[in-house]
């Protein structure tokens, strides 16, 4: 029985557009609608951390009104044939309730708190919690376990070592602009395969095979093509 390859993807906002969230940067994007700074950067949070947590709590709460769609599906029938490891910079749980057995939050997670007074403690949390700056939870004073603009990635490095042990590298719905996340395909190994799956490509170095169709196309593509080789 030999082992089976291992398949690294960096999935963005861009896989779950199809399950009806908002990306950030899109003509209809979140960021749009909301000063980035105000509400996902740490000078925001210090200033005023009753409108985060405001933030957080609304989008938190619409994760009971969506569902994994066909690619985050796919993802987790691609387990099938290889070792699948999902990195993402998204803060829903859309990978882990598709069934994906191996999810990384770059970015943090809407449904978990984390405390002020020792950040390595979080919290489950629910899309019907709603917080505030005066919330505790165990005593602890907490904060959305989301990484803010101007914070550090503490787990971007467990992410590059993922991404260097990959047979194939799969990049899925993000524009590539947000760093450190966007510099994880320079980690793959000289001859690794790289795809990128995106309806409007940002620019990425030759030898990148891009498929430039929504996440449920591409990803159905890309699975022909990979259950094929
Ligand atoms: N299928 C696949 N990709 C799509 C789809 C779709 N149906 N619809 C849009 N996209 C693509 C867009 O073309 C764009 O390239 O998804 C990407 C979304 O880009 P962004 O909105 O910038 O999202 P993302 O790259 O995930 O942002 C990175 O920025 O604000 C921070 O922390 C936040 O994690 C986020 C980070």
């Amino acid at each position: 029985m030999t082992a089976k390859k291992k398949l690294v993807i960096s999935s963005g906002a861009g896989i779950s557009a199809e399950s009806g969230i908002s990306t950030f940067r899109d003509a209809d994007g979140l960021w749009e609608q909301y000063p980035v700074m105000d509400v996902a950067s740490a000078d925001g949070f210090a200033r005023n951390p009753a409108l985060i947590h405001k933030f957080y709590n609304e989008r938190r709460a619409a994760l009971a009104d969506v569902r994994p769609n066909r690619a985050h599906i796919i993802l987790k029938e691609l387990e099938k044939d290889y070792d699948v490891y999902v990195i993402t910079q998204n803060v829903d749980d859309l990978h882990e309730r598709a069934g994906s057995s191996h999810v990384l939050h770059l970015h943090g997670e809407l449904l978990k708190m984390r405390a002020l007074d020792d950040p390595s403690l979080t919290f489950k949390v629910t899309p019907q919690t709603v917080t505030t700056p005066q919330t505790r939870i165990d005593g602890h004073l907490v904060r959305p376990h989301i990484v803010f603009f101007q914070e550090a990635v503490p787990m971007f490095e467990p992410a590059t070592e993922l991404v260097h042990q990959a047979d194939v590298f799969v990049i899925v719905g993000t524009s590539l602009v947000v760093y450190p996340a966007a510099a994880l395909m320079n980690y793959v190994r000289p001859g690794v395969p790289v795809y990128y799956i995106d309806p409007k490509p940002s620019r990425v170095p030759a030898g990148v095979h891009v498929i430039a169709k929504k996440a449920t196309e591409g990803m159905a593509e890309l699975a022909d093509i990979l259950t094929k080789s």
